[in-house]
C-alpha cells in the first residue's frame, strides 16, 4: 500500500470512508470521555478518521502514526504526524490515554500491532478499533453478475498484498488473546440503497470503485459498469459489513 505521491482518488476514497464511520468514531470517542490526553491513531494515513476530532477538542492530543510518509504529508496540523511502524511504536511504555486503528487492522500484523498497543496504553487507557471490514459478509442487490464469486476473488486480491479480508469477524479473538478487556462490540456499517438515477449515488459508488479496482483490477471495471446499469434500472443495494470493537487496558 505504500507508494510514492498518494493519489487524489485514493485520498477521496480514505475521505468518504472515514465520513461513512464518523458517528461510529465519535461515540466511541464520547464513550471513553476523550477530551483530553493523548490519542495515538495508529496507520493514520492522511488523517481523515482523527484530525477533525482533534480540532474539536484542543485538549487532546492526537499523534497519527504512519509507515508512509507521501500520505502523511498531507495530513492536516492538528495531527502530530510520526512516521513509524504499527509493529515497533516510536512511544514509550503506558504514556498513552488512547490507541485507535480505523480500517488499519487488516493491513498489519494484528497480533504485533495489538501487543504494541497495549504496551503504550496506560493501565485504564481504551483501545479503539473504529472499524474493520468483512469481505466475507458482502451482500449486493441486484447482484452485478461479475461471475459468482465476484467477493472471493476481491478478498484473494487483499489477502496478495498481505491484507486480511475477514479481519472485521476476527477482532474479538484478536484483542481477546492480547490481555485486554473488550467493553463493546457493534457494527460501524449501515446497508447502502442507491436509488435509480441519482447522481451522487453514481458518484458514491465511483470512490468505491476505486478500492475494489484496485485489489480487484481483472474484473473491477466488469463489475462497475453491471452496478452502473443496475444504478439505471431500478437500483442498487449493497452491505458490507464493517465492525468496531472498544477494550481497556486493566
Ligand atoms: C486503508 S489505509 C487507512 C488510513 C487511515 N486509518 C484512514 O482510515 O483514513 C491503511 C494505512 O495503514 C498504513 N500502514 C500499513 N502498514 C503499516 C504499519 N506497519 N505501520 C504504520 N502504518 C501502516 C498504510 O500506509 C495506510 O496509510
Amino acid at each position: 500500500m505504500t507508494q510514492a505521491t498518494p493519489p487524489e482518488d485514493w485520498l477521496a476514497y480514505l475521505a468518504w470512508r472515514a465520513e461513512q464511520t464518523r458517528r461510529t468514531c465519535r461515540y466511541l470517542f464520547r464513550r471513553c470521555g476523550l477530551s483530553r490526553g493523548i490519542l495515538v491513531d495508529v496507520g493514520c494515513g492522511a488523517g481523515h478518521a482523527a484530525a477533525p476530532y482533534a480540532a474539536l477538542h484542543p485538549g487532546l492530543r492526537v499523534i497519527g502514526v504512519e509507515i508512509d510518509p507521501a500520505i502523511l504529508s498531507r495530513a492536516p496540523d492538528e495531527l502530530g504526524a510520526v512516521v513509524g511502524d504499527a509493529c515497533r511504536l516510536p512511544l514509550v511504555e503506558a504514556s498513552v490515554d488512547a490507541v485507535m486503528f480505523h480500517f488499519t487492522l487488516m493491513w498489519l500484523a494484528p497480533d504485533k500491532a495489538l501487543r504494541e498497543a497495549r504496551r503504550v496504553l496506560k493501565p485504564g487507557g481504551h483501545l479503539l478499533c473504529c472499524a474493520e471490514p468483512d469481505y466475507g459478509g458482502m451482500i449486493h442487490e441486484p447482484d452485478p453478475g461479475v461471475d459468482r464469486s465476484m467477493s472471493s476473488r476481491l478478498m484473494r486480491g487483499i489477502e496478495r498484498v498481505g491484507g486480511d479480508p475477514l479481519c472485521g469477524r476476527r477482532l474479538t479473538g484478536l484483542v481477546g488473546d492480547n490481555g485486554l478487556r473488550i467493553l463493546e462490540v457493534g457494527s460501524a456499517a449501515r446497508p447502502r440503497h442507491y436509488p435509480p438515477g441519482d447522481a451522487d449515488a453514481a458518484d458514491e459508488l465511483e470512490r468505491v470503485f476505486v478500492f475494489r479496482t484496485l485489489f480487484h483490477p481483472r474484473s473491477g471495471p466488469k463489475w462497475r459498469r453491471r452496478v452502473r446499469s443496475a444504478l439505471k434500472a431500478g437500483g442498487y443495494f449493497e452491505y458490507l459489513p464493517v465492525f468496531y470493537l472498544l477494550a481497556r487496558r486493566d
